[in-house]
């Protein structure tokens, strides 16, 4: 594979070669303390009484906006705690003034205000990002009966939405139902089936997965490794309708958290099924992002978009693709090629460092800014609840691999 050839070990500009490890060092602002402050005081506000969900900040002063709990965004903030959590067991006294377990009992807290969503939401496909706080309660091992429920009414919920004839689960509903909109960030979804899969022992959950990467594969993703944002199926006879965007630049372009996405979805989907094809597939989406990615290491909103005017980084997709990145790297662990592991993860660093190096602003109630929630109705230059969150788990994933100290 091409990745192999293109080995190199450069550190990025301005960080240091760690000798113990061969690869650049992770920026420090990873384990400031300002991680802990912040991610607290936003804890702080939960009102039990009617929950809000921060989903992105102003552009201005990087204030919190906050939504109703029935967003696609909702689990973000709640898991955040969770993986504050494991940041205590890493990092002790420099992850907070609180104990792991008053992070966790914060996660559950936060959880709470979902669960009217088991019996009605509009998310549609994204009840599998809804289920995340819940699936790290499970991880925990600790069985907690609101978890399994939350987990397996999901995934129910999900399957429900999966059509044979198209072979995929539906991600957004149309006013035409024969008109069937799959969208590449349902990748990110199929995860809560196999949560749900390993509670119940049910296989169809798998199938349903499998089946929906196994078209995602052949009608999102393009022979040069870029990918649609949508594509448009007819519901009655499974024939694809249109290969288009929502949220990129145009329907021929790469719009970077798609991308980003889809490199997870398909690592992920390798972990579950060890199906060689999806590896290749996150393997040809990650040669696609660092070819497109400019010399500057910033990743934009659109891989596509006009440079003038200056096109808006997206500082979220770059910490998704981050953590696809390690993902992806564990994978080629897995299968022995050290060499190419290694590879994803000095990658997975380069980005981290660029764009932590951009988007940090200690003044902002968000970690990072330069985020683009929709830049099609002009919502860019924000901080983002997502990213954040990956920015905070690329954190932990590199400290329990011993490639960074708290
Ligand atoms: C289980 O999790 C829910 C939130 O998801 C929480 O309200 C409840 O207290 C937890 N139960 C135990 C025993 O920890
Ligand atoms: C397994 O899950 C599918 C999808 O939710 C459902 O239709 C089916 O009834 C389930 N099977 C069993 C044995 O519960
Ligand atoms: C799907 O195909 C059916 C049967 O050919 C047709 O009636 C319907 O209009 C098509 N739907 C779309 C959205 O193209
Ligand atoms: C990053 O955000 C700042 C303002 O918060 C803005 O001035 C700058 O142009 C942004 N950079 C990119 C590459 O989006
Ligand atoms: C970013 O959003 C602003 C409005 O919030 C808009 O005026 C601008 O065109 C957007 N930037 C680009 C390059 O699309």
């Amino acid at each position: 594979m091409a990745p192999l050839a293109l080995l190199v070990f450069a550190p990025a500009a301005g960080s240091v070669s760690s000798a113990a490890t061969g690869f650049a060092s992770p920026p420090a602002e990873l384990f400031s303390p300002l991680v802990a402050q912040k991610v607290l005081k936003t804890a702080q506000a939960f009102s039990s009484q009617a929950p809000q969900y921060p989903q992105y900040t102003d552009r201005v002063n990087g204030k919190w906006i906050w939504f109703s709990p029935d967003q696609w965004t909702a689990g973000f903030f709640p898991s955040t705690l969770y993986a504050m959590g494991e940041r205590k067991r890493l990092c002790g006294a420099r992850a907070g003034s609180i104990s792991e377990s008053q992070w966790l009992d914060l996660g559950r807290t936060w959880s709470t205000g979902e669960i009217p969503l088991e019996t009605h939401t509009g998310v549609g496909h994204d009840v599998g990002f809804l289920s995340y706080p819940f699936m790290d309660e499970l991880a925990l091992g600790t069985k907690n009966v609101t978890a399994v429920e939350a987990v397996n009414k999901f995934a129910t919920a999900l399957a429900a939405r999966f059509n044979p004839t198209v072979g995929c689960t539906r991600s957004w509903d149309s006013s035409d139902p024969t008109d069937f909109q799959v969208i590449i960030d349902n990748m990110m979804n199929l995860e809560v089936l196999f949560a749900s899969e390993a509670l119940t022992g049910n296989h169809t959950l798998r199938q349903i997965a499998i089946s929906h990467s196994d078209k995602t594969m052949v009608n999102h993703i393009r022979p040069d490794g870029g990918s649609y944002h949508v594509v448009d199926y007819n519901s009655t006879t499974g024939a694809v309708i249109h290969q288009r965007t929502s949220q990129g630049f145009s329907d021929s372009s790469t719009w970077s958290r798609g991308q980003a996405w889809g490199i997870y979805g398909f690592a992920n989907m390798y972990k579950h099924t060890r199906k060689f094809a999806y590896l290749q597939t996150a393997r040809k989406m990650a040669a696609y992002w660092i070819k497109n990615t400019p010399s500057d290491g910033i990743i934009p909103w659109d891989f596509n978009a006009p440079l003038s005017p200056p096109r808006p980084a997206d500082s979220s997709a770059a910490m998704i693709a981050t953590s696809a990145f390690l993902l992806l790297a564990d994978q080629e662990h897995s299968i022995g090629n050290v060499v190419g592991s290694a590879y994803y993860t000095n990658e997975a660093i380069k980005m981290l460092n660029a764009n932590t190096k951009l988007a940090w602003r200690p003044e902002w109630e968000s970690l990072l800014a330069n985020g683009t929630v929709n830049n099609p109705v002009q919502n860019n230059l924000t901080g983002i609840v997502y990213g954040d969150y990956f920015f905070i788990k690329a954190g932990n994933e590199l400290v329990s691999r011993g490639l960074a100290h708290c």
